[in-house]
């Protein structure tokens, strides 16, 4: 079972977009997925037309087993499950920090999953916190969603920066391009200039799209009610790319 992790220091660049269509693609493929939205805004939750429970023990589901388990979600896509988020989520970070080894604490959660999954996608929150620690110790690869601008690239430096830091292993840091408009001489240049050979950034590009806004409306992945849109083919390339990434096959 791989896990890989949709993460950005910022908030609004795409991350949950970006998990729901790949949960998607990769169930289309075959895996057998679960998306675990792990925000208390709960927005992969309602992309993919599921609700939050009526109540949650987020100690409890920080165990892992069969309560975990029981807090699953079936979609509408065959192979993808939701683990769906909860307005108490906002305590993950103080549930993290009573566990003793704080760092890795979301392990007990990931591992009852083993089996049962060949692929978890994490939609995190913005920010960097006890629960990204988390995200970066467990995860395959954490891939960020970035915007071609100055902004953006900075917030993908300062994560590359608390890797270095934190000796994590660089190798699982991986971004891509979102909301790209190439009508912006500064996207086209930003884009233009992490181009080279080793660059962290993968080759896929998300497109500012129109289309992908409507996921709101349809409660589905863009590939469900857009197949042939350039968003959605979009999508298609960076599940291709992150799969050979993650070595699933
Ligand atoms: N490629 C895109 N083109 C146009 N709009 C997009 C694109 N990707 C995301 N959006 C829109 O931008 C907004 C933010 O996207 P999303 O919720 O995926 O970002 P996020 O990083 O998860 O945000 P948050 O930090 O709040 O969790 C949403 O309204 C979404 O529809
Ligand atoms: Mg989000």
């Amino acid at each position: 079972m791989k896990i890989l992790s949709i993460y950005n220091l910022k908030g609004g660049v795409g991350k949950t977009t970006t998990s729901v269509n790949l949960a998607h693609a990769a169930a289309q493929d075959g895996f057998n997925v679960l998306l675990c939205d792990l925000d208390p805004q709960a927005a992969a939750t309602f992309y993919l037309n599921a609700s939050s429970p009526d109540s949650m023990k987020t100690g409890k589901l920080l165990k892992g087993k069969s309560f975990a388990h029981k807090q699953i979600c079936q979609t509408e896509f065959i192979h993808l499950d939701v683990l769906p988020a909860h307005l108490e989520f906002r305590n993950l970070d103080r549930k993290l920090e009573e566990e003793k080894k704080s760092e890795t604490a979301l392990s007990s959660l990931f591992k009852g999953f083993r089996g049962h999954y060949d692929l978890i996608i994490a939609d995190a929150p913005a920010g960097i916190t006890l629960l990204s620690e988390n995200l970066f110790q467990l995860s395959d690869r954490v891939l960020v969603p970035t915007i071609p601008s100055t902004l953006s690239i900075n917030c993908f430096e300062q994560v590359q920066g608390f890797f270095k830091k934190e000796k994590l292993s660089k190798k699982k840091l991986r971004a891509f391009f979102s909301m790209a408009d190439r009508r912006k001489k500064l996207h086209r240049e930003t884009i233009q200039d992490f181009s080279s050979e080793d660059s962290p950034f993968l080759s896929s590009i998300i497109p500012a799209a129109s289309v992908i806004e409507q996921m709101g409306e349809h409660r589905r992945p863009v590939a469900a009610f857009a197949r042939r849109s350039p968003a959605s083919q979009a999508y298609a390339h960076l599940w291709s790319e992150v799969r050979e990434d993650l070595s699933l096959d």
